[in-house]
């Protein structure tokens, strides 16, 4: 397990070790996405875990893109101070902690809308997940949205935050005009892969422009949606070429999207073998076999074995951990005092529940426990 704990840098972030907390919607904030003494609480708790690097549950940078209820919100600038008191807690407990930036497009939940709000898509088409039919971006709405991504990054770094990641990810507003499936758009923003890539090119430009060169910027993406006629791995890769090229400084390989009927979704359950743990470290190989940038590999990573089989086998250069950090949080302390049992979590994604009835994100079975 030596490699889990080698330190390493990508430009000014310095990590302890190779793991990541992966971006993890915690409902922790308060109603308008403003954030509360419970998140930093939540937070500080975690930092104090042992984990290389945490990356912020996603924070919706428009209002009219909250998805989760209680979700932390990056779309007003009276919204910085809180984010600042966040950063630091985690800083004083010795966690490093980046921002993970969303616009869920037609994902989005309009019921929790707090202003008035369309619901926004790359083409009126429905959301595969919900059924929900937004309505078709104008040109003014993309450099809007271009622009809400820019300045959420600049109060990110104003907050103190060590980075922030794009999430390109699980059929949220990006990947949606990334997939064939959402983007049926006849503008420059739609065809083929190069002309799908352009908004999340003009995300990565305008966030770069508002952070500098030296700040670290990253990206959540999926390999493929895992659905026919969406993004498949080929039309990833380029884009991950693409990113590089734009000055990306790590990618995160994740895939799939809830609701989607092929059954790959981001959080897959019951990983409770090691041979299915890792489930997406093969994709990940693939642009590890493709760009220089470093790779980072999520998905079902729960055993310390799988870990070093990860790292030593040149599969990515980071694991990064969501719902072993739920039922855990001072897993990788655990760990590294040496006890290396796998992690405790059941992968029966009952946190989901906790963290739409008000709780927060935890684990369900220690409310089971404490109910009985
Ligand atoms: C409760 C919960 C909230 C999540 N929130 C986010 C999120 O805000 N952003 C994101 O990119 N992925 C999110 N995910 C997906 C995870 O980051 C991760 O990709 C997935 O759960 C697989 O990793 P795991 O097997 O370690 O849980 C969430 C997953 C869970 C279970
Ligand atoms: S409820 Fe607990 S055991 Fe189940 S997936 Fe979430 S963290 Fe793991």
């Amino acid at each position: 397990m030596s490699n889990l704990f080698e330190r390493s840098s990508i430009k000014s972030l310095e990590l302890e070790n190779r793991a990541i907390r992966s971006a993890t919607w915690s409902a922790v904030c308060d109603q308008k996405g403003y954030v509360t003494d419970r998140a930093i609480e939540f937070y500080g708790n975690l930092a104090s875990g042992g984990i290389g690097l945490i990356v912020t549950g996603f924070q919706y940078v428009m209002a009219n893109s909250v998805a989760m209820p209680f979700q932390m919100g990056n779309y007003r600038d009276d919204m910085t101070d809180g984010l600042g008191r966040f950063a630091k807690a985690v800083h004083s407990k010795g966690g490093k902690i980046m921002a993970q930036l969303a616009h869920a497009g037609s994902r989005a939940n309009p019921d929790l809308f707090m202003e008035e709000g369309e619901l926004w898509g790359p083409s009126a088409v429905p959301e595969p997940g919900t059924g929900r039919v937004p309505k078709e971006m104008t040109r003014e709405e993309i450099i809007a949205a271009v622009a809400a991504f820019a300045s959420a990054a600049s109060r990110v770094k104003t907050a103190g935050f060590d980075g922030v990641q794009i999430h390109g990810a699980h059929g949220y507003g990006i990947n949606q005009f990334l997939s064939g499936i959402t983007n049926r758009r006849k503008d420059e923003y739609g065809g083929d892969i190069s002309r799908r890539y352009r908004f999340l090119g003009e995300v990565l430009e305008a966030v770069r422009g508002a952070v500098g060169k030296d700040y670290p910027v990253f990206i959540k993406l999926s390999g493929s949606d895992n659905y026919e006629g969406g993004l498949v791995l080929e039309e990833s890769l380029y884009v991950a070429r693409r990113l590089e090229e734009d000055g990306i400084d790590c990618i995160e390989v994740s895939a799939g999207s809830r609701g989607v009927p092929s059954g790959l979704v981001p959080s897959m359950p019951n990983i409770l073998k090691e041979e299915d743990e890792a489930y997406l470290a093969e994709m990940a190989l693939s642009f590890k076999e493709t760009v220089k940038v470093p790779i980072v590999t999520v998905g079902g990573i729960r055993s310390p074995n799988v870990v070093s089989r990860v790292l030593s086998g040149g599969f990515a250069d980071y694991v990064a951990l969501c719902r072993p950090l739920i039922r855990e949080p001072h897993l990788i302390n655990r760990w590294k005092n040496g006890d290396t049992e796998k992690s405790t979590c059941i992968s029966c994604n009952g946190c989901f529940e906790t963290g739409l009835s008000g709780l927060g994100v935890v684990c369900k079975l220690d409310l089971d426990l404490k109910e009985k």
